[in-house]
């Protein structure tokens, strides 16, 4: 066979558009993720008892099973409904894994807050809402930031995943070049090479905008 054939820069659409899916997955998770995430650190907070149960449930529950049979579970459970495309059901499924992470990690930057901030607040006659608003999720927001910013790394390394029900995701697309090339390592290579370089890429800008954080402090 020709060299030109099986050379992985012919084949650079292929990694592309596997990177483009990759990053779109990772993104809208992140987005749905940080959203629904602060939904159930809060529900989890809760002094309602219903509320904090349903907090704890959803956090516990989609933190012990694994993503991959997450993604599996959406896909095919919406599928006796109705016809979901692939790329829906990994978008959902990402997104509601990762809130379920995105919630412990906001819980837990809340409760590093001490008490005695709330207390004030509280005491200033503001009310428990806004004591939570404009007092304490500001200075939350700043301990919450590097764990954040690990889990959105995560999520390009996780989203993987939704290969198996064939969104074509970059590790989908390394499966494609392998079967077009009959290369089984090269194209590894490549995804593992462009993996790495949109996980420091990502770390090197999130520690950019933390050191601006912590310089306005
Ligand atoms: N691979 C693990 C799992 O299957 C971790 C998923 C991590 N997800 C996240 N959003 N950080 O459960």
């Amino acid at each position: 066979t020709n060299t030109e054939d099986t050379s992985m820069i012919h084949y650079w659409t292929y990694f592309l558009k596997g990177v483009e899916y990759t990053l779109l997955i990772s993104a809208i998770g992140a987005f749905f993720g940080v959203l629904l995430g602060t939904i159930f650190a809060l529900l989890r907070l809760s002094k309602n008892k219903l509320s904090h149960l349903i907090g704890v449930s959803y956090i516990e529950f989609v933190r012990g099973t694994p993503l991959m049979i997450q993604v599996m579970f959406v896909y095919f459970g919406i599928g006796i409904f109705i016809d979901i495309p692939a790329l829906i059901a990994g978008l959902i499924a990402v997104s509601l894994n990762s809130a379920a992470y995105v919630a412990e990690i906001i819980r837990s930057g809340i409760d590093s807050i001490p008490v005695g901030q709330t207390e004030a607040a509280r005491s200033l006659g503001l009310s428990e809402r806004q004591t939570m608003i404009s007092v304490v999720l500001p200075q939350a927001i700043k301990n919450i930031w590097p764990a954040l910013g690990n889990e959105f790394i995560s999520l390009i390394k996780e989203s993987s995943i939704v290969s198996i029900i064939g969104v074509t995701d970059l590790i989908y697309q390394l499966t494609v070049v392998q079967t077009a090339t009959y290369k089984g390592v090269q194209p590894i290579l490549v995804a593992m090479a462009l993996y790495f370089v949109l996980t420091f890429g990502l770390s090197k800008l999130l520690s950019h905008f933390e050191r601006k954080m912590n310089h306005a402090a």
